[in-house]
């Protein structure tokens, strides 16, 4: 019996296999009910007492020995079959990716891509803002309704910091730290103590622009915002100004695009008017520039403001503002084709 057992072993070692069939054979030979260990084992009670504990072990050894082997060819199989015929195609497209961009941020994108495109750079400054980049400096007067606690969350520890009420604070920091030409745009984060509904929240996104060289008149501001709507809405798009009032600008206008769900025709989104309002500008006021050190003799300017969250409405219809908030997947996934 030992030699046989001998003889198995030697046997084990040598064997190797290429196809799963071959390994399954190899098993069936050692392992079945009806295979070589379990005949051995049925033949132990003919041998002498003295040689069982050895033939035991030997035996024992075997069956170790065997099942080795098989886990060892099995592995080697699979790692040189990896993708072929082990379950994987890795010839398929990859799946959808799981996370898509955020409205928001697909909007925002787009614009600064527009603005890019005709030489604007992309600035930013910090949402803590003090009053004199927040108001100041863009001349609010000391009594001015958005310095209100109403409007403003101010910072308790200390009076004169608050988060920014909006974008137009990083043109001042422009303006401080560089002489014109200038020629920039600054999304970002903004807050103001608004009770949260679908037309209003304490926290919402805008995009402030700014160019300030010789020369630069209002009919700069209307052809580089022309531009700037045809591209984000279409080309047929048309715009209109409106006088307005900001204290950092003179003279204001609010601009107005056509409707693109009508095409001008009336609907409830433009309120039956055609128009919607989609942003805020005007000549930089030269107290403006001069608070910022810049010569308001020699250069004037255009800025201009608008609402991300708005745009993003208008452009993809959504009509509840909270939306942007909730993080609910049933409306993120809705945007995974945008870029
Ligand atoms: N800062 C204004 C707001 O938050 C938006 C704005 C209006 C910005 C006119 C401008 C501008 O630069 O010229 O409502």
């Amino acid at each position: 019996m030992r030699n046989k057992i001998a003889a198995y072993l030697k046997e084990v070692e040598a064997f190797s296999a290429e196809k799963p069939e071959q390994l399954e054979e190899f098993r069936i030979k050692f392992l079945s009910k009806k295979g070589l260990i379990p005949a051995l084992f049925a033949d132990f009670k003919f041998i002498p007492a003295e040689q069982r504990k050895e033939t035991g072990k030997l035996i024992n050894r075997l069956k170790t020995e065997v099942l080795e082997k098989i886990v060892q060819l099995k592995d080697t199989m699979d790692s040189q079959n990896e993708g072929v015929g082990s379950g994987f195609d890795l010839s398929l497209p990859a799946m959808d990716p799981l996370g898509s961009r955020h409205p928001l941020s697909i909007v925002r994108n787009e614009i600064i891509d527009i603005f890019s495109r005709i030489g604007f750079t992309v600035s930013e400054g910090p949402e803590i803002e003090d009053d004199f980049h927040n108001f100041s400096a863009l001349n609010f007067p000391e009594d001015h309704p958005a310095r209100d606690m109403q409007d403003t969350f101010f910072i308790e520890k200390n009076p004169d910091l608050a988060l920014r009420t909006h974008t137009s604070s990083v043109q001042v920091r422009v303006m401080e730290n560089s002489q014109p030409p200038l020629r920039t745009i600054s999304p970002g984060r903004v807050f103001r103590n608004e009770a949260i509904s679908a037309r209003a929240h304490c926290i919402f996104h805008q995009v402030e622009g700014l160019y300030v060289d010789e020369g630069v008149s209002f009919t700069d501001l209307k052809q580089t915002l022309f531009y700037f709507a045809r591209e984000l809405f279409g080309e047929h798009t048309k715009i209109r100004f409106r006088p307005s009032y900001f204290p950092f600008t003179e003279p204001s206008a609010e601009m107005d695009v056509s409707c693109n769900i009508c095409g001008g025709k009336g609907c409830n989104i433009c309120k039956y008017t055609g128009w919607v309002e989609i942003l805020g500008c005007g000549m930089v006021d030269p107290n403006v520039l001069k608070s910022c050190n810049i010569d308001s003799e020699k250069y004037t300017g255009f800025a201009f403001g608008m609402g991300i969250e708005r745009i993003t409405m208008l452009k993809y219809q959504v009509n509840d503002l909270r939306l942007f908030f909730e993080n609910d997947l049933r409306f993120l996934n809705q945007f995974k084709s945008a870029r």
